[in-house]
Formats: structure tokens, C-alpha cells, sequence
């Protein structure tokens, strides 16, 4: 019998203890991956994710979402969502209250509203200095509270996005993965986004998009996405990932191997994986970047950092 945990990517480290409560009181990996990934969208520092995402091109914030139920293969997703902060939340709904698994834009926004959920503003002060930051060029000028203007700038430089903006009116990839497992052995995946800074309006990424971004089955593992959702959504990476371990690889090596088959696409932007097997052992890879997650279980006090592998060829 697994000890029951969570595991999570950096920005879910300071919230993982949530989780780990729900499980210690024996409750579910779905109720303590909703909460966990809760407490990161309500979190208005994290530009990556719910509240204080970063907007889109037009100035709009539009949040992705799904979760999974690794004992039965139910899986709810929403994309695209405006005004509504607790996506994962909206997403399990969309699994446990609804036939069916993705809703996008204004038909998931109707379905939050018949719901019962509260429309919220998406952006805060440091989100909207970000993007009149883009509008008027001087992202550079954002002093060292800006953290994310690195990435924003690269981004805009390698795919050329001045071009597309000038053209219509998109980098920094953040989003969150939370997975557990409880003392009953069902495992859940959880992922919430604001997408790709910058992003075309109505552009979706593989956070919502199961097998993607997100996928786990009790029988097996989990398996979740951050970076540029493009690629894993080519590419199936979180559902290979765990097929791959389904066929006889280990955690590590099946986490490698999709860094691997991403590297090989030879395209712009990076990916990084999250992953345990029904053993709970955990492993995360990035394709460009140092790779750590954080890892609790119910005895834990603190959140351990667990190393990764950085995967360049
Ligand atoms: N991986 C998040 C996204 O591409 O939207």
C-alpha cells in the first residue's frame, strides 16, 4: 500500500499542504488536487494561472482547465473561460454534473454561471502593467519585480509576435499540475492555466486537452504538461507518458523518453513533464530547464524538492 501524496510543479509548492490535509483525513486525490490547484488560481502573484494571468493579446484574460479521475477515466475540461477564476473547479463539474468532458468559451461560461459559480476579475495591477508593458514595447523597463519580463521578451522575439500583433492587434508559459494519490489508491490530475502571455484570442493549449497536457489511470500512473502546449498536444505527451509506462518503462525513463520525442519535433519552445507511477515513485523532465517538483505525503511537514532531469537531445 502507497502512502498517500501529492505532487506538484513550483508555483503549487507553498500550497501542497492543502492537499496533503485532505488526504490525511482520508479524504479523496480529486477533492485534494481541486483544493491545491484552487489555492495556486487564487493566488494574484502567479501570472501564470486564474487570478493576475497574464492576458491575452487583446488585453483579455482566458483560463484552461481539466482534471481526471484516474479510477474511472472521467475527465472534465474548460477552455478558454473569461471572468471565472476556479477553472479546475469548473472543469469537475463539467466531469461529475455534465455528459460531457470539454466545454470552451461562452458555453462554459453559461455552464459556470448554471453552476453556481461567481464571476471575478482576472486581472491585477501587476498583470495589466505587463501587458501596457507589450503594448507600448518597454517590457524591458519593468524593474526586477517583473520576473516574468525574460520570458516575455524571448517569446516575442522568436516567434515574432510584434508581426502578429501589428496584424490584429503572445511568451511566458506558466500553469500548474497537482496529482495525488489516496489511501484508496485513486489517483487524480489537475491543470490550470492562463495559457501561453500574450496568446491569439481563442488560443487553447494542451492543459485542457486530456492526454495532452493531463492523463492518469489507477492501474498505471499520472502524467502532466507545462511549457508550450502546442508540442504536447502533437504529441499526446501526458497520456504517452503514461503508456509508456503502462509498457514496462520506469517513471524516469518514460518521462525522459517524452522530453525525448519532443526534442525531436526540432520546433520552438519547451516542455516539461510531471509524473508518478502506481508504485509512487515521481520523476518531472523539461527539455530546457533545470527540472525540480515538490512532493508531500501524508507524514510530510514540509514539501521535499525532488530533482528532475533536464532532457536536451
Ligand atoms: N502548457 C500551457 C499552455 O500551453 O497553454
Amino acid at each position: 500500500m502507497v502512502k498517500p501524496f501529492i505532487i506538484g510543479t513550483v508555483n503549487a509548492r507553498d500550497f501542497l499542504h492543502i492537499g496533503k490535509e485532505i488526504l490525511r483525513r482520508g479524504g479523496s486525490a480529486l477533492d485534494a488536487v481541486e483544493a491545491t490547484v484552487n489555492a495556486v488560481e487564487n493566488n494574484p502573484m502567479d501570472t501564470s494561472v486564474g487570478l493576475g494571468g497574464i492576458p491575452n493579446m487583446l488585453g483579455v484574460v482566458q483560463l484552461d482547465a481539466s482534471i481526471m479521475d484516474g479510477r474511472t477515466l472521467k475527465t472534465g475540461a474548460v477552455a478558454a473561460v473569461e471572468n471565472y477564476v476556479n477553472v479546475i473547479s469548473i472543469a469537475r463539474k463539467v466531469m461529475e454534473n455534465s455528459p460531457h468532458v470539454l466545454l470552451v468559451g461562452k458555453g462554459a461560461e453559461l455552464f459556470a454561471e448554471m453552476m453556481g459559480f461567481k464571476k471575478s476579475e482576472l486581472l491585477t495591477e501587476k498583470s495589466r502593467t505587463i501587458y501596457k508593458a507589450f503594448l507600448e514595447d518597454s517590457l524591458d523597463k519593468l524593474d526586477e519585480r517583473f520576473s516574468e519580463k525574460g520570458y516575455i521578451i524571448d517569446y516575442i522575439k522568436n516567434f515574432d509576435l510584434r508581426e502578429w500583433y501589428s496584424k490584429l492587434a503572445d511568451d511566458y508559459h506558466g500553469t500548474v499540475n497537482v496529482m495525488a494519490m489516496d489511501d484508496r489508491g485513486d489517483v487524480c490530475s489537475g491543470v490550470s492555466t492562463s495559457g501561453t502571455a500574450l496568446k491569439f484570442p481563442g488560443r487553447v493549449g494542451d492543459s485542457p486537452i486530456i492526454g495532452a497536457g493531463n492523463y492518469c489511470d489507477n492501474r498505471v500512473g499520472a502524467a502532466a504538461c507545462t511549457g508550450r502546449g502546442e508540442l504536447a498536444i502533437r504529441l499526446s505527451t501526458a497520456r504517452t507518458i503514461v503508456s509508456y509506462m503502462d509498457n514496462g518503462l520506469k517513471v524516469k525513463d518514460a518521462c525522459i523518453k517524452a522530453m525525448r520525442d519532443i526534442n525531436s519535433l526540432k520546433e520552438l519552445g519547451g516542455m516539461n513533464c510531471l509524473a508518478f507511477d502506481k508504485h509512487g515513485e515521481t520523476f518531472s523532465a523539461s527539455t530546457t530547464r533545470v527540472s525540480v517538483h515538490y512532493y508531500m505525503d501524508v507524514d510530510s511537514d514540509e514539501p521535499e524538492e525532488r530533482q528532475g532531469e533536464t532532457v536536451r537531445d
